[in-house]
């Protein structure tokens, strides 16, 4: 018998405030949103993630659109920002905070942005069981969770194992990119993308062209903070 999806270790995210997104009921997930136990079960195995999500198809003879997933959505900004500017590219985002993925679907909705869906749920636990391998274009990891006391590193999305993940559904070339800005965390991406630099070649990050004047991304985090003077930090690291 399939067995339903964990949930994860926490329903809101650390170290960002409550967020001022309604519950309203008013919020609509259109076909933007999917809740978590649309998913099949555990052992179901890697799912074909255009057909599940019903991303836009492509007449035959043409090439398959990218498509890139974000880690941690929060409320949506940098989807709704960059599916803008990229309408040729579809784009997952997964976020387990449900007012966070509610809000953010809602916003793709309203948008009429199509090549935008949202996924509840854990993206670690996604990707480890549901994506093929090579069939991703770019990940995009903005502002994780730092997990700052040393017991609870090891819930760092960020590391070693998840970076080997990463690499086996990134197609060839394809990138991760990051950005942090919590000092402890970016010196522990740095050592632990250097465990795998055998996979992966750093290279240096380059604004996505949704950023504004002197972003980094752009996101929802980035600019609430950026007003209070924190450092940020970003690499890409491009699969071989
Ligand atoms: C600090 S917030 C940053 C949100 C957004 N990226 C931004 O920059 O505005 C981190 C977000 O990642 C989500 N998150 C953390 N770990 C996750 C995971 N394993 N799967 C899905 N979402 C996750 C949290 O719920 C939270 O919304």
């Amino acid at each position: 018998m399939n067995e339903p999806l964990q949930p994860p270790a926490v329903s809101e995210p650390a170290g960002d405030p409550a967020p001022p997104v309604a519950r309203s009921p008013r919020l609509d997930i259109g076909h933007h949103g999917f809740p978590q136990d649309a998913l099949p079960g555990l052992d179901y195995g890697p799912i074909d993630l255009r057909v599940f999500f019903g991303f836009p198809s492509v007449p035959a003879g043409e090439p398959k659109r990218p498509l890139e997933l974000e880690i941690g959505s929060g409320k949506g900004t940098f989807l709704v920002q960059q599916a803008s500017v990229q309408p040729g590219t579809d784009f997952l985002g997964i976020e387990y905070a449900g007012a966070f993925w509610r809000h953010a679907a809602d916003r793709c909705r309203r948008r009429g942005l199509d090549n935008v869906r949202l996924l509840h749920a854990d993206a670690t636990v996604f990707v480890r069981n549901y994506v093929a391998d090579h069939s991703l274009h770019r990940v995009h990891l903005y502002f994780p969770d730092p997990w700052p006391k040393k017991r609870h590193h090891k819930r760092r999305s960020f590391q070693e194992g998840f970076l080997r993940e990463l690499h086996r559904v990134l197609e060839a070339g394809g990138e991760l990119h990051v950005a942090t800005d919590h000092l402890d965390y970016f010196a522990w991406m740095e050592e632990h993308a250097q465990r795998v630099s055998n996979l992966f070649e750093r290279r240096a990050f380059v604004p996505p062209p949704s950023a504004g004047e002197g972003e980094l991304v752009g996101t929802n985090f980035e600019r609430k903070y950026r007003v209070e003077g924190r450092i940020f930090n970003a690499m890409v690291l491009v699969a071989r």
